[in-house]
């Protein structure tokens, strides 16, 4: 017999930036972190895990290819949901698996990303998210999702926060163990519907410097980090709760677009100093703080992660639109300019 479950999760695109451990191994991180979770039909990862007495080892395969499952992080989710596994039982099938079988019992893992792996697009947010999600329905654990976000974060640190829609809150906690480092949901998916993200590919080549050793080179060199997760991301996490919880899309914005300014200049004051941006990174913050500003009140948002990437929070469907057209006349996607396609991510939250 084989026992199959297929889960499906979005990607996560953080608002109030996570950008430094204080463990490496449990992934545990300096700073609270805010994210808003996109729409599941546009940039997600779909995980079948699969298991059967006939298997004899654990193995996993990434968009087709199979890839070593000896690395710490898949390690860790997959012993840590282990250990809650329950007793199933199938009648239709016939499978009884008791929770004591589940040690001895081995997983096969099949994962797909709907967007390139290599983009640069917080793969590893959804990725992980899915597969312990995938898991706990698999072994039956019975753990709420703050729960399995606490596992998801051993994997990679923001894929905690894709275990909710809506916007979600990566709390940094405090206890060593890190049981207490975990994700809530701030607000659900319909709270804030006239937001429209649109992500501007910037170049789909992978990033030099991983977000792991970005973030490892940073905290043992950059001054400017301990002032940024001591002083600066406290307070904003206040501001940003209540802008969401307000819909007051010029306080989100303004946040926002700070926030992730900081997190580059983070990356700057890095020995060596960290580039995630690039030239038309930095033309389309300029295009978009100009039309702000001409507006009067923002109209849309922008952040980056660590690659050069645009993530644009339009405030409707309206502005969307005329982002849209700027976009395509500023930066007209062609084979010669490195910005080459558009994903859009329409009603995303
Ligand atoms: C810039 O979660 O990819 O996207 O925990 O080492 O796997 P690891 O790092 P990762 O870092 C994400 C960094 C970021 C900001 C964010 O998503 O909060």
């Amino acid at each position: 017999w084989v026992r199959l479950v297929t889960a499906q999760t979005p990607t996560n695109i953080a608002v109030i930036k996570y950008w430094g451990k204080r463990d490496e191994t449990l992934i545990l991180p300096v700073n609270d972190s805010i994210s808003v979770t996109l729409d599941p039909e546009h940039l997600c990862t779909t995980t079948t895990v699969a298991v059967s007495p006939s298997f004899d080892q654990d193995r996993m395969w990434l968009n087709g290819k199979e890839i070593s499952l000896s690395g710490g992080r898949y390690q860790n989710c997959l012993r840590e949901i282990r250990a809650r596994a329950c007793d199933v039982e199938d009648e239709e099938k016939g499978i009884k698996i008791a929770r004591k079988d589940w040690e001895k019992l081995h997983i096969h893992i099949a994962s797909y990303n709907n967007f390139p792996t290599a983009a640069g697009l917080a793969s590893s947010a959804a990725g992980f998210a899915c597969l312990v999600f995938a898991l706990a329905k698999l072994m039956n654990a019975k753990e709420e999702n703050s729960q399995l976000s606490a596992i998801a974060r051993q994997g990679s640190g923001s894929a905690c926060r894709s275990l909710f829609g809506g916007f979600v809150k990566w709390i940094m906690g405090k206890t060593e163990d890190g049981s207490d480092s975990l994700a809530v949901q701030l607000v659900d998916e319909k709270h804030w519907d006239d937001l429209v993200i649109i992500i501007a590919v910037v170049s789909s080549r992978q990033k030099e410097t991983s977000s792991t050793t970005g973030m490892r080179d940073t905290v043992e060199t950059s001054l400017l980090l301990q002032h940024r997760a001591q002083e600066i991301v406290p307070k904003r996490i206040v501001e940003m709760e209540e802008a969401i919880k307000s819909r007051d899309f010029a306080s989100f914005a303004q946040l926002t677009c700070a926030d992730s300014n900081q997190f580059h200049a983070v990356c700057l004051d890095t020995r060596p100093p960290i580039f995630y941006m690039n030239d038309t990174s930095h033309r389309i913050i300029s295009c978009v703080e100009k039309w702000n500003r001409s507006e009067g009140t923002p109209q849309v948002a922008y952040t980056f992660d660590a690659g050069p990437n645009a993530v644009l929070i339009a405030r409707d469907r309206k502005a969307a639109t005329q982002l849209l057209q700027k976009l395509l006349f500023y930066f007209p996607p062609q084979p010669d300019t490195d910005l080459n396609s558009y994903v859009i991510g329409d009603k995303s939250i």
